[in-house]
């Protein structure tokens, strides 16, 4: 599939609904990232659910949240555009839709939520900013936003390697580029927009978001003995993916 144009300044998410089937069986390996560091890490900035209402934006099959219903959440919701979802348990919510305006979702206008999860998913959004506004719209008092991003020195650091440029030109370059992911379809190409860590820091403190916590995972020792070549391409890669913890900002309308 050829590479295709999304709207103003997110990633392309159309491939997606050819792509989310090759996603799926890749996260699902014993040795995905997403089973070895990303979910593992995601669940403890989560902290205990019991009781709680979770949105899951851009959730993919659905697995994730619907564990977090398993694990006591009271309300589970996913959305994902793919609409390739795992069958449903009856306390679980999966909706096909667009995460770029959370709100407009059917079914979802008015609800207020504990936890929204943008997980490898915020890029998408056709407008990151007021993706971002709407969900801290949709948070109840005490509520938060887990949002977690490729670093994107992984991105120049390949892109270097792949054009014979430098990393720095890589990272500060703004024209869109080509990414393929060969793990989950060789077929299907994602276009992306570069990002700086100061873009991604500054679109949380635009839309009225704070950190409260940040965390960069690494494969624990235990992981890294069982699989030593994964170990070996993570550490080549040095960086891996960012955590974010994100509220309200006080006196931003924050909440409501
Ligand atoms: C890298 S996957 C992450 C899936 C899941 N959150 C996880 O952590 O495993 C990105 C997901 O975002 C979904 N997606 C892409 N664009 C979207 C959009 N505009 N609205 C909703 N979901 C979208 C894709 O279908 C895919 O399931």
């Amino acid at each position: 599939m050829a590479a295709q144009t999304s709207g103003a300044s997110g990633d392309a998410s159309r491939p997606w609904q050819t792509l989310s089937a090759g996603f799926e069986q890749a996260r699902a390996r014993a040795d995905s990232l997403d089973r070895l560091v990303e979910w593992p890490a995601q669940r403890e900035l989560l902290g205990d659910v019991t009781g709680l209402a979770v949105l899951d934006a851009g959730c993919g099959n659905g697995a994730k949240v619907a564990q977090l219903a398993g694990e006591g959440a009271s309300v589970a919701v996913g959305v994902d555009i793919s609409g390739n979802f795992i069958e449903t348990p009856p306390d679980v919510e999966l909706i096909q839709a667009d995460l770029s305006d959370l709100a407009a979702v059917p079914g979802l206008s008015g609800r207020r939520f504990d936890r929204i999860l943008f997980l490898q998913s915020f890029g998408y959004a056709t407008d990151p900013v007021r993706a971002l506004q709407v969900a801290r719209s949709m948070l109840t008092d005490d509520g938060f936003i887990l949002l977690t991003r490729t670093q994107p020195i992984r991105y120049a650091l390949e892109r270097a390697e792949q054009n014979g440029t430098t990393v720095g030109e890589e990272y500060f370059s703004t024209e869109r580029f080509s990414y393929k992911h060969r793990n989950w379809d060789d077929q299907v190409t994602l276009t992306k927009r570069p990002y700086t860590m100061s873009d991604l820091l500054n679109t949380f403190s635009t839309a009225g978001l704070w950190i409260e916590k940040a965390v960069e995972p690494q494969m624990s020792p235990e992981a890294a003995e069982r699989f030593p070549e994964k170990y070996a391409s993570m550490n080549k890669r040095l960086v891996g993916i960012l955590m974010f913890k994100l509220r309200p900002l006080p006196g931003c309308g924050a909440g409501h």
